[in-house]
């Protein structure tokens, strides 16, 4: 088969973890027939310095015309200390998420065994956690009304949430709980927000056509204590915009670092896979960042295709390089691995996906890992 995949390489080090998913997506077509046709396209500070506009409609073009988009990140710090800044890098991400109508935000966080023995949490605490967020990702407070009053010393962000746009996350996040562990936490601020109260009583009533998914309400607040005492009570967790963006990047402790956390946002027709850390200017273009989580969003990508056996052979070609702690420094502080190497290993992993025989050594000097 020939896929299309737009390649939004961003800001930071966007492009080189970006870079490492393409090898891994050309090599898992050179193993499986497929040819995945890559097309680049503008977003973030990259787009602004070139064309003044974070998302030009050339980008949109061509993620519209794509199967799927791959994303790598966005922002840029001389945006983040100018606060008057009236137009932000950011913008190109919440512009490409509202024109793609990518309603639906998907955060898996899984702890690896590997990363056991290197996360802050207890061993006993992480070891066999895994759970997934849905994060509404195109409503609430991200996309209300925003002002600022002429005088500058008051300032207002709406969050409004109707019926339809709950319902629609709500369903997908119901049927991903049957077919895991069948139960699902919305998380909310119901004792505070009339948004969140709204959220409960439409996932409450939809509780009856999913029978055999356990629900369950958590507080917000309440949530993130439960996420790093208890992390394997959840299984599907369904959440508003802003406490899914902040509860993602806690979840991310549970996975063993930042580095890993992969996302999916789909919505009717589109779907774009991005890794959930931002664009960690201090390391660009130094050949240090953790390509894994974009790599593992390409992972999310190729299930998106209903390509299984090839999702799965990259999952594995992860495994085996967090096997080896042929991984960068954010997890192999002691001997670390560049982000193009981590990429070498993975591509070599996928050629030759039986061999365990690995020269550790082959890798740091660059030439074939599998003797
Ligand atoms: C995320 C990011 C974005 C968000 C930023 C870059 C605006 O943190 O995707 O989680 O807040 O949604
Ligand atoms: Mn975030």
């Amino acid at each position: 088969m020939n896929y299309k995949i737009a390649v939004l390489a961003g800001d930071g080090i966007g492009p080189e973890v970006t870079e490492q998913s393409r090898k891994a997506l050309k090599a898992i077509g050179d193993q499986y027939n497929h040819t995945f046709e890559f097309t680049e396209g503008l977003v973030g500070a990259a787009a602004m310095s070139k064309t003044g506009d974070p998302l030009p409609e050339e980008t949109l073009n061509i993620c519209e015309a794509a199967d799927a988009v791959l994303f790598g990140a966005i922002g840029d710090p001389k945006y983040d200390s100018d606060l008057t800044a009236k137009i932000r890098p950011e913008q190109g991400l919440f512009r490409l998420r509202e024109v793609l109508g990518l309603f639906c935000n998907i955060r898996p966080a899984k702890t690896f065994k590997q990363l056991i023995d290197s996360s802050p949490l207890k061993k006993e605490i992480v070891d066999g956690s895994d759970f997934i967020i849905y994060r509404e990702l195109t409503g609430g407070i991200y996309f209300g009304k925003k002002e600022l009053s002429e005088d500058g010393t008051t300032a207002f962000d709406g969050c409004e949430y109707s019926v339809e746009e709950i319902e629609r996350i709500a369903h997908l996040a119901f049927k991903r709980a049957m077919t895991r562990r069948k139960k699902l936490t919305l998380v909310d601020k119901a004792n505070v927000l009339e948004t969140s109260r709204l959220w409960r009583s439409t996932v409450q009533a939809m509780a009856d056509t999913y029978p055999e998914v356990q629900l369950e309400f958590l507080y917000a607040d309440k949530a993130a204590m439960q996420l790093v005492l208890n992390p394997k009570q959840f299984d599907v967790i369904l959440t508003d915009n802003l406490f899914g963006d902040m509860l993602s990047d806690e979840a991310a402790v549970i996975a063993g670092s930042i580095g890993l956390l992969a996302s999916a946002s789909v919505g009717e027709k589109n779907a774009v896979f991005e890794p959930v850390h931002g664009s960690f200017p201090q390391g660009a273009g130094k050949d240090m960042a953790n390509p894994l989580a974009s790599i593992l969003s390409a992972v999310l990508l190729l299930e998106y295709l209903k390509l299984h056996a090839e999702a799965h052979s990259l999952y594995r070609a992860v495994e085996k390089s967090l096997e080896l702690g042929i991984s960068t420094a954010d997890i192999n502080p002691t001997k670390p691995f560049s982000t193009s190497k981590v990429g070498d290993f993975i591509v070599d992993c996928i050629y030759d996906e039986d061999d365990v025989n690995v020269n550790i050594d082959n890798v740091q000097a660059g030439q074939s890992t599998i003797i």
